[in-house]
């Protein structure tokens, strides 16, 4: 691969090693009682110790350094004096911002216990983000992508969410493409070695339809049921593909501590 895209792949290793290495953290405090608070403080401090900067904070205006999206929260859902409470399921979202790289990851935690209904809705969508991870290479399309997790999310029975996509990312948070999680085979823009972007599927138990609540951030489920989300950052090689984000403690599906 030419110089320019090494570099930022480079970059963007680092940067998404920083942001998984959160997510690994986070996996240690995430139980009933205590406060999404306070994991917005522990990702804040581990992206500050490992020299990165916490990418959502101040951007366009978003009050803390991730989100973490509860239950019926599709996404974007700000860290609050809000106490997890046994069956729970969060997502948390953490970018690290590593020397002008953008590293974007996300998981779902359960809290305690959760539902069987909830367990399934975490496994189809992380199977959906994995399945669709294992087709990337140099000249496929993004309606490629879209295919297989819709395929996949509908045959479980659940919805795609449409109003939130992936996106690329290098030394912009967010880059074009648009990586739509629903569409159809050989349809949008090819995507070429050297591309870096998200793969970040949010997935409905019931209608794919989202609202948006009054803090302008917080998107939720309109049927209030549940939804879920995994992220990575990969990126097109000769060869297929990288990714980014991978836990190197293998924490990259619940429950991550047994
Ligand atoms: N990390 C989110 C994404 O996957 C974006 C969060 S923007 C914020 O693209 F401002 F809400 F943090
Ligand atoms: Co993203
Ligand atoms: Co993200």
């Amino acid at each position: 691969m030419k110089e320019k895209i090494l570099e930022a792949f480079e970059g963007t290793r680092k940067a998404g090693s920083i942001a998984s290495a959160a997510l690994d953290e986070v996996a240690k405090i995430v139980k009933p009682g205590i406060k999404t608070e306070e994991i917005d403080k522990l990702c804040f401090e581990f992206i500050n110790d490992n020299g990165a900067y916490s990418a959502p904070l101040y951007y366009r205006g978003f009050p803390k350094s991730c989100c973490t999206s509860t239950n019926h929260i599709v996404c974007h859902g700000i860290p609050k004096y809000k106490v997890l409470k046994e069956g729970d399921i969060v997502n948390v979202d953490v970018t690290a911002l590593k020397n002008g790289w953008h590293g974007d990851t996300s998981r779902m935690y359960y809290v305690g216990d959760v539902s069987t209904k909830a367990k399934k809705l975490v496994e189809v969508t992380y199977e959906a983000m994995s399945k669709s991870i294992k087709i990337l290479k140099n000249g496929i399309k993004v309606g490629d992508i879209g295919y297989v997790i819709e395929t996949y999310v509908k045959s479980n029975g659940f919805s795609v969410v449409r109003d939130f996509c992936g996106h690329g990312t290098g030394k912009n948070f967010h880059e074009p493409p648009n990586i739509l999680h629903f569409g159809e085979r050989n349809t949008g823009e090819e995507l070429k070695t050297g591309m870096i972007f998200t793969i970040e599927p949010m997935i409905n138990e019931g209608e794919y339809q989202t609202k948006l609540l009054q803090d302008g951030w917080t998107a939720v489920t309109k049927d209030k049921k549940l939804s879920a989300q995994f992220e990575h950052t990969v990126g097109i090689t000769d060869k297929g593909y990288e990714i980014f984000t991978a836990s190197k403690k293998g924490y990259d599906f619940p429950p991550y501590i047994k």
